[in-house]
């Protein structure tokens, strides 16, 4: 792969020049993010042809977010165990301060950067005692300042392997403007070990260009993958997902012209997640989503499999908005779920208005604005046994979607088989 090769001679290449390795310090039980700051700020050595080394047999605490800064060739070595902060107001407070930079871990800018963890199952780990406060915050209104773990905006060329997350508290990795990277081989557990719900675990929340995200494990309680866009060129392959919420673009803006394009999604195992693939926008949405392929999608007990809704709305922000014929939505092109194998939980619902919960299909779309949708190659069951239904408005949909489109059975057409 040719990504793959860049990324490798760039690395090799450095390593042949000056290289500095910069062991961050620890000590005791004392924050050891102002040390690593002080010394990334101060020694510009640390910033190019650098490795930044957590090490082995360290646990780091980092109970204050670090922002590092522009670097050029720098790989950020995870070895040793981070944990966060336990004390939930601490760091509530720091969210909520104007410095905070918007991840605990944030990087902006800068050109070749690989971030990686530990092969050691006993190492590192970043622990951030998202327990504690998924079970201080199972109602919505508490559920404020949380800080999101690992954001990358605007790195061109990078890598991102074998990192381990240990209970993060939410929104795993976001990925905003970056092009030319390859995020693989990276653990995520979101799981909680008492009732309460792991909220907003998003796994990867992505935007740029020229992504390659394959062979991560996840296991959460939010979207595996969420395509938010500005984005092209997007790959999401090889993959397992567990509990959540599903393979997912959108949720595209009411307000800005967001362009979500030239998107595969393949190679995935979706196991006891609310949906499987799924499109979100917001009724009023002025962007675009055109060519996004989901294929070869392993079910095991998916609530929903497939769906595509133009008609998303926040439910914290009020009652569900009403049709008129004066509101726009985002346009569809050229949409295609192909081998969707599996089976269906339909114990629970599907939480859509008007379903029976059974549905490997809903296509909840406006009129006039979507072109070339194709599910083709499904092959599920239910868990009860029942018939495997779908929800569509042939008003709405302007070719042969591969189904027979209406609220009824399943039934497969030409084009679907
Ligand atoms: C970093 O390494 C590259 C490639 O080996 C070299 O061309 C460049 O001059 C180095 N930069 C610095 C600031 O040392
Ligand atoms: C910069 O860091 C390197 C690697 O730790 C060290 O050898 C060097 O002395 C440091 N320079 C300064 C000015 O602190
Ligand atoms: C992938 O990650 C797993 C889990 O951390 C690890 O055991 C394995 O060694 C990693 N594989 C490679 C090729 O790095
Ligand atoms: C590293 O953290 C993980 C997850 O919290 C933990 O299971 C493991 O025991 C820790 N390793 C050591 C050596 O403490
Ligand atoms: C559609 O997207 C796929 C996956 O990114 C890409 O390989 C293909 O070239 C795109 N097709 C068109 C017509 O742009
Ligand atoms: C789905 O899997 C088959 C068999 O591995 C493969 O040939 C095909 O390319 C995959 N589909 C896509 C769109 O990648
Ligand atoms: C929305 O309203 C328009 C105009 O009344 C109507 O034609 C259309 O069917 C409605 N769409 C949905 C999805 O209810």
């Amino acid at each position: 792969m040719h990504l793959l090769r860049l990324i490798f001679a760039l690395f090799s290449a450095s390593f042949a020049a000056a290289w500095t390795t910069y062991i961050v310090p620890h000590s005791g039980g004392n924050d050891d993010t102002p040390a690593l700051a002080a010394a990334l700020s101060a020694n510009k050595s640390l910033t190019t042809n650098a490795t930044i080394l957590f090490k082995k047999g360290v646990t780091y605490n980092l109970l204050t977010p670090i922002k590092f800064p522009t670097f050029h060739n720098v790989i950020v070595s995870i070895q040793g165990n981070i944990t966060y902060a336990s004390d939930i107001a601490t760091t509530q407070s720091i969210v909520a301060s104007s410095s905070f930079p918007g991840h605990w871990f944030s990087f902006s800018g800068g050109t070749n950067i690989k971030v990686q963890g530990s092969q050691d199952p006993n190492w590192g780990w970043i622990n951030a005692n998202g327990q504690k406060w998924w079970d201080a915050m199972q109602q919505v209104s508490l559920q404020v300042n949380r800080p999101p773990g690992w954001g990358f905006n605007g790195i061109s060329t990078g890598e991102i392997v074998n990192l381990k997350l240990w209970q993060p508290i939410a929104w795993s990795f976001s990925f905003s403007g970056c092009n030319n990277v390859y995020i693989h081989n990276n653990t995520i557990l979101a799981i909680s070990y008492s009732s309460s719900f792991p909220y907003n675990t998003d796994a990867f929340d992505v935007g740029g260009t020229n992504l390659i995200f394959e062979n991560n494990n996840v296991y959460n309680g939010d979207d595996c993958l969420m395509i938010t866009g500005p984005a092209s060129n997007i790959i999401f392959r090889n993959s397992y997902c567990n509990g959540g919420h599903g393979l997912s673009v959108g949720t595209l803006s009411a307000t800005s012209n967001v362009v979500v394009q030239n998107i595969l999604i393949d190679n995935v195992v979706m196991e006891n997640s609310v949906y499987g693939a799924r499109y979100k926008s917001f009724t009023g949405g002025v962007g675009s989503a055109k060519n996004i392929t989901w294929s070869n999608i392993t079910l095991k007990k998916v609530r929903l499999p497939i769906y595509i809704t133009q008609h998303y709305w926040d439910q914290d922000n009020g009652p569900k908005p009403t049709n008129s014929s004066s509101q726009t939505s985002t346009s569809l092109d050229t949409f295609t779920f192909q081998n969707f194998q599996g089976t269906i939980d339909d114990s629970k619902g599907n939480g859509v208005s008007g379903s029976t919960g059974k549905e490997v299909v809903i296509f909840d779309l406006y009129q006039g604005t979507s072109k070339s949708l194709l599910a083709k190659d499904i092959s599920t069951t239910t868990v009860s046994g029942s018939n495997v239904m779908v929800m569509c408005d042939s008003s709405t949909v302007s070719n042969d979607v591969g189904f027979k489109c209406w609220d009824g059975q399943y039934e497969p057409t030409a084009a679907g088989k």
